[in-house]
């Protein structure tokens, strides 16, 4: 992983064309490098992604002790999973021996296997058994095994940390779950999970959500329809904002529409009877892959859930179309790009948290 002294000039100087302190009226976005440049997206990687909390999954998937998932945010494989005392834990998907993922999406085991020589952990991540490997030394410590990686929940989900200060979430969370009550996540079951697969830096994506709505009018016909876009509102956090817009009753939308996004890649949305969270993973610095999981109050007739998916497809496809423009703009060589100062202050939001991220990260 890139380290600070490794950072070059150039980086460094385009890291500094975003100035944190200028207000949102007179400010202009970060360059294009930040969305174009793969030595960004190492940057990302040892500063954002190695110093915030990170949405992983829900606590619902690991009920019973030995369920698992599996995942990889910017080239880091993880395996949740729940042991045999009822703990969560959470270890790099890594075997101890020549590195092969040992686990594949989701499930329930006794203990995990590599598929490569049959190496076997327990659900604690220690080795069990090393089949026919004859005398290794280093099996006398005891402490052969999946390299752990520090866990916690918020509300029904579960959050990992890869880097080396994890600030504790409940006191990182405090204020956000003030905002997250009002949310009543508690009575909501799991649907179906969408993944999109996008061909723009996943910061576009996570920009486009944070424009304060600015683009609804536009981009989404339909469901401004159904919207009193006149009443849009963004509050700012301290490590999220949140975005809501009055509904006019339809079945999908209810009366409200809220729209959390907590820094720097996980979004809550929520919105009559039904939730649905998305969690963008960046790829490399032109692709991104986004999954969207969808809950809902339950007793919804089969009829109104596809045609309530189905509505919220045909938004993703509008967005999706525009994050490609967006892209294709930024590789153009003559972007600077402008603030609507009036709305998209989340968004702005979002650039000076990734910029004291940066800066952190040079600083150390
Ligand atoms: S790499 Fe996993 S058992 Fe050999
Ligand atoms: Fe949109």
């Amino acid at each position: 992983m890139i380290r600070s002294k490794d950072l070059s000039d150039t980086l460094r100087s385009e890291i500094g064309r975003f100035d944190v302190d200028i207000p949102i009226s007179a400010a202009t976005p970060p360059p294009a490098s930040w969305y174009t440049d793969s030595e960004f997206h190492e940057l990302e990687k040892a500063s954002t992604f190695s110093s915030h909390w990170l949405f992983v999954g829900r606590i619902d998937q690991l009920a019973r002790p030995g369920q698992y998932f599996t995942g990889s945010i910017h080239k880091r494989p993880y395996l949740v999973t729940r042991d045999q005392a009822g703990e969560l834990r959470a270890f790099y998907n890594v075997c101890a021996h020549h590195g092969t993922r040992v686990a594949d999406g989701c499930g329930e085991v006794e203990h995990f296997t590599c598929p490569y020589h049959g190496w076997e952990y327990d659900l604690g991540g220690g080795l069990k058994r090393a089949p026919l490997a004859g005398k290794v030394d280093q099996f006398k410590s005891g402490k052969v095994g999946l390299q752990p990686i520090p866990l916690s929940t918020w509300g029904p989900f579960i959050l990992l940390h890869f880097g080396e200060r994890a600030q504790d979430p409940v006191e990182q969370f405090a204020a956000l779950s003030k905002e997250s009550e009002l949310m009543d996540m508690d009575a909501l079951r799991f649907v179906t999970r969408r993944v999109f697969a996008l061909d723009c830096n996943w910061k576009v994506f996570v920009d486009n959500y944070l424009d304060g709505g600015y683009h609804v009018p536009h981009m989404h016909a339909e469901l401004n329809a159904n919207l009193e876009f006149a009443e849009y509102e963004t509050r700012l956090g301290d490590i999220y904002s949140m975005q809501s817009c009055p509904a006019k009753g339809s079945q999908r939308l209810g009366d409200l529409g809220r729209f959390l996004w907590i820094h720097p890649n996980f979004m809550i949305n929520r919105y009559g009877p039904w939730m649905d969270t998305n969690l963008v993973l960046p790829v490399n610095e032109k692709s991104c892959l986004v999954i969207f999981d969808y809950f809902h109050v339950g007793g919804l007739a089969a009829e109104d859930e596809t045609a309530a998916l189905a509505e919220s497809a045909r938004v993703q496809a509008e967005d999706t179309e525009i994050v490609l423009r967006v892209q294709e703009g930024l590789e153009s060589g003559v972007y600077s790009g402008l603030y609507a100062s009036r709305l998209e202050t989340s968004m702005h939001q979002f650039h000076r948290m990734l910029a004291s991220d940066f800066r952190a990260f040079v600083e150390e």
